[in-house]
């Protein structure tokens, strides 16, 4: 015990500031940014995960460290996702947008998220701001004007744009894919590069028209660009240092900054009627209206090169963080540009992709009003997760071990004692310290190692490593006092004991400072019990932050432990909205009418192995099989042979219908049917037991 314990203390110890690069620059003052999500439906934990946790958290740790930061997000309430939402159900986009407005920024509010304003691209500031920039970069030529021919909806009249144009991926063939992206492979399209394009409005075959559009033409910003990117911020995330490098490798081309719609800022020129600003162009400058509704010195924000700009924003955003805006802001001229884009890649939710549509999602509203006084957990595990450097999962059960094992047997363990302690032995009141052996000495010095250790992973947008980092502090109380066993050494020695709480409740307030930027509720319930208001980021590990004397109170418990039955709830629901996707998209086929024992009786399946295996001349669908039935051996002809080379399948075991009439195909004697499951795309799948089993046994 204690040497494991003092391994952990020693370890710290080693710690050096050297062992991390500082930051070389000094800024005065940072600006943060959080994408500003769409306004066409709630939020769900894939969003909290990639990208408002991990901003919130840093924003925190700035303020504890006193610097000069604002956090600035909104609703983005254009594109072409609001207005086929409102053709949907038959309502306005304003209505839409007011909805998931109000909705989306409550959710926020609960979880503490701390933007200082949550602002909306619907609002009049942002209608200005927006086209002053197009205006400007329109009188100084930056743009070049194209006539093009783009797909026209004939019956309804009206051009369509990105997503309102569906067809065949040219990448991987997938047939959902959207005219501006590909949602199965990653790639992004021009709408006439779809195969089989259909209007999302009417399902009709579109046809092509000439129309005049904007263009930015990127190209010309290219040098501008591996400059600065390639050049100067080798050390952002290599997830996005690579995406970055892969579209300036593959070159850039002229992007289309307007679009035929009638929702969005007008394209702010004459002869523009019918046309609004491209959506990707006026909501990050929603970042800029923002910080001018919430402040008038916001050009100090945005003006000044000691600002630092930092956007936390999800992998789907990268290119249009780093190259996009920045070569607007660049054209315009008298902006800064981000210092460093922290995305995130995607967190999936039970081995499956988060998907609005399909309802495949831990919605956040639902969470709190499910889990009402467990926001701190969510944001824990959330952390715990985060997608920093590759696509993670979320389940129900790493939700339970990670409260229970955690935040329950570490941190809430750990306050509880000393605080219990302290009022059984000390009638609440923080006793002297004696005098300090070494190992109090190394515990008390290990504090200000952990500080330096967290605040070196935040910095470097290690959100992960930070938590673990500061819940080391908690894991190093709770050894402190399972190896001081201050219940027992109390019957003989109080003295020792009032030394021994002296440097828990140290550690607790220390506690409550490190952990403020993950865990605001908590620590604020942690700073009421020991009555102490600081969060100050430098004082931790510094001095005695209690005095002797000063007064605690007895806690309630920081968290309680999550039963099975409330993960079963919660899988159970998950299960429900699968179920409910399935009927919804007819992607079952339906429940065939009932039949008696005695019809299914009839049937008698068979496991069996293929023997051999090949392809029948001339056909596309056709292999003959040779299958062990362990009754005999039989020739079977399949209409497999689109899904399996017979190489692959040799040894493999499958169910077989032996008693089915013979049948003559293709002049060959098939004598029954293996089974096979089919899913709606019409792909196969052998029915093959879980292990392997003797040939012959039957199926009932
Ligand atoms: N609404 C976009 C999305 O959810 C993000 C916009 S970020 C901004 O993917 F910079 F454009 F605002
Ligand atoms: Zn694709």
């Amino acid at each position: 015990m204690f040497f494991r314990f003092h391994h952990l203390v020693l370890s710290l110890l080693n710690f050096t500031d050297a062992m991390y690069p500082t930051m070389t620059k000094k800024f005065k003052r940072h600006l943060i940014t959080s994408a500003l999500p769409y306004a066409n439906g709630p939020l769900h934990i894939g969003h909290l995960a990639g990208v408002y946790i991990p901003s919130d958290i840093y924003t925190r740790y700035l303020r504890q460290k006193g610097e000069d930061v604002i956090s600035v997000c909104g609703s983005d309430e254009h594109g072409v996702p609001i207005t086929l939402k409102a053709r949907q159900e038959g309502v306005s986009p304003q209505s839409i947008v007011d909805r998931y407005h109000a909705m989306n920024k409550e959710a926020f509010e609960k979880l503490r998220i701390a933007f200082d304003i949550y602002a909306r691209t619907t609002s009049p500031v942002h209608f200005e701001t927006a086209s002053g920039i197009f205006k400007t970069l329109y009188d100084k030529g930056n743009f070049i004007e194209k006539t093009t021919e783009q797909y026209y909806d004939e019956e309804t009249g009206q051009f369509l744009a990105d997503r309102y144009i569906t067809g065949t991926c040219p990448h991987c063939g997938y047939e959902k894919a959207y005219g501006d992206q590909c949602e199965q492979c990653g790639s992004s399209l021009s709408p006439t590069e779809l195969i089989n394009p259909k209007s999302a409005v009417s399902g009709n075959t579109p046809v092509l028209k000439k129309t005049r559009h904007w263009y930015l033409p990127l190209n010309e910003y290219e040098p501008f660009l591996r400059d600065w990117i390639l050049e100067g911020h080798k050390e952002w995330k290599p997830n996005v240092y690579g995406q970055c490098k892969s579209w300036l490798d593959q070159g850039l081309q002229p992007r289309a900054v307007s679009r035929d719609l009638d929702w969005g800022v007008p394209v702010p020129v004459s002869g523009a009627e019918g046309k609004v600003l491209y959506v990707w162009f006026d909501a990050p400058i929603g970042y800029i209206s923002a910080t001018k509704e919430l402040t008038p010195e916001w050009e100090k924000y945005w003006k000044d090169p000691e600002t630092r700009m930092i956007h936390f924003i999800g992998k789907d955003n990268i290119v249009f963080h780093c190259i996009i805006f920045p070569a607007m802001l660049k054209a315009e001229g008298s902006y800064i540009l981000p210092d460093n884009v922290p995305a995130n890649e995607f967190l999936n939710l039970e081995g499956d992709k988060i998907s609005t549509s399909r309802n495949w999602a831990v919605w956040l509203h639902e969470y709190l009003e499910e889990f009402p006084g467990k926001e701190d957990v969510l944001r824990y595990v959330l952390c715990a997760n985060a997608p920093e450097t590759k696509d993670n999962d979320f389940t129900w059960k790493d939700f339970q071990a990670k409260n229970n094992n955690e935040l329950v047997a570490v941190l809430g363990n750990f306050v509880n004692r000393a605080l219990v302690l302290t009022t059984k032995h000390f009638e609440g009141k923080v006793p002297e310290r004696g005098v300090l052996g070494d190992y109090d000495e190394e515990v008390l010095s290990a504090l200000t190692d952990i500080r330096k250790r967290v605040s070196a992973s935040l910095d470097q947008f290690r959100f992960r490593e930070a938590l673990h980092e500061a819940m080391n502090m908690a894991r190093l109380g709770n050894k402190y006092l399972s190896d001081t066993e201050p219940w027992s050494v109390i019957k003989t020695d109080k003295e020792r004991v009032g030394t021994i709480l002296n440097i828990s409740l140290q550690i607790t307030a220390n506690l409550s400072i490190l952990l403020e930027p993950f865990l605001p509720f908590t620590t604020e319930k942690i700073r009421k019990f020991i009555g102490f208001p600081s969060h100050e980021w430098l004082l931790i590990g510094t001095k005695e932050l209690l005095k002797p004397g000063h007064p605690v109170s007895r806690p309630d418990y920081l968290f309680e432990k999550i039963g099975d039955e409330v993960i079963e709830k919660q899988v159970d629901k998950l299960l429900r909205s699968k179920q409910e996707n399935n009927r919804q998209t007819g992607n079952l086929e339906t429940v065939k009418p009932e039949i008696t024992y005695d019809d299914f009786a009839k049937l008698d399946i068979r496991i069996g192995t293929i023997l051999a295996a090949e392809k029948v001349p001339k056909t596309k669908k056709l292999l003959k099989l040779q299958i062990d039935t362990g009754l005999d051996k039989r020739t079977v002809v399949s209409g497999i042979a689109e899904y399996f080379t017979p190489e692959e399948i040799i040894g493999r075991q499958v169910s077989i219908l032996v008693n089915l009439a013979p049948r003559k195909i293709r002049g060959m004697e098939s004598q029954g049917m293996i089974l096979m499951a089919e899913d709606s795309e019409g792909k196969l799948y052998f029915v093959t037991p879980g292990e392997k089993v003797p040939e012959g046994i039957m199926v009932k």
